[in-house]
């Protein structure tokens, strides 16, 4: 269903011919075969919190091209010009995986990010926990993960057809770093696929598939970082994420410490 739906989403800025044309070229199952897509809006989130309770079917997208108001972690600015992508599911898990789901969807959503940023570039990207994607010390993707009742909310942007001057310095897009460059509607497609895979494991076998997965993609693991959580600084060996999604660090006494949020640094240079 494209045209028709059950919320009162806001018709303004509502790009009719694009969500036809990407709706058209899915071939998710069920990820994003409820796709609303809009020239700009203020947040992908916010609209897709409105249909939570209304029209919230498993795997709803929310799509933009580009967002006046995009926010990503800690309360910061997800800065969405034109040429990104920012999009955001709508996910109704059972609610009995209770604490720590809201973590672990996100973490799936990264896995399925690296995935398909993959896809299109030849370095290899990797997740800083919990929810970025990096090529080298540049940001490619950011995710956001967040609950309303039952429902999560998963917000996604990439960085896809950016130039360079289009960019912060801390930032690269598929475009910078692949030589075929990539459509916008083939990365909402390779992520919705990668995406719909991995959770519907973590449906059917809870975390431990993830977790083995996420070995490959996570930066830094065996090597020494910081961990900033509000005003505390740790510092330690990263052991990757425990079978919770948190993040294991060997502190300098041997002791392990888990983090549920929190900032994580490399303390060694990175090759680029
Ligand atoms: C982060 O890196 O801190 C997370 C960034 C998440 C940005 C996406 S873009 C689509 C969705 N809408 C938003 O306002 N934020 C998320």
């Amino acid at each position: 269903m494209t045209l028709e739906s059950k919320a009162k989403l806001p018709n303004e800025n509502r790009d009719f011919d694009t969500e036809k044309r990407w709706h058209k070229s899915l071939t998710t199952e069920w990820f994003g075969q409820q796709l609303y897509v809009f020239s700009e809006l203020e947040s992908t989130m916010d609209v897709a919190s409105k249909l939570v309770g209304k029209d919230d079917s498993e795997g709803t997208v929310i799509a933009a091209l580009s967002q006046t108001r995009g926010r990503g972690r800690l309360g910061r600015q997800w800065v969405s010009s034109q040429g990104g992508l920012y999009f955001s599911y709508i996910l109704n898990p059972p609610i009995d995986k209770a604490a720590h789901e809201v973590a672990q969807i996100g973490l799936i959503a990264g896995l399925a990010a690296a995935e398909c940023v993959q896809t299109f570039v030849s370095s290899q990207p990797w997740i800083r926990w919990p929810n970025d994607v990096l090529i080298g010390k540049q940001k490619i993707a950011g995710l956001l993960a967040e609950r309303q009742a039952n429902t999560i909310i998963v917000g996604l942007g990439v960085n896809v057809l950016q130039d360079r001057q289009a960019l912060p310095d801390i930032a690269t897009s598929i475009k910078l770093e692949s030589k075929a460059g990539a459509s916008l509607d083939a990365v909402l497609n390779v992520f919705g696929a990668r995406f719909e895979i991995w959770y519907a494991r973590w449906l059917s076998e809870g975390f431990d598939p993830i977790q083995s997965a996420l070995r490959f993609w996570l930066q830094g693991v065996g090597d020494p970082v910081s961990v900033k959580t509000g005003n505390a600084l740790f510092e330690g060996q990263s052991l990757g994420v425990d079978g919770l999604g948190r993040f294991l660090l060997r502190l300098d006494t041997g002791q392990q410490k888990a983090f549920d949020q929190g900032e994580v640094t490399l303390l060694r240079p990175i090759e680029t």
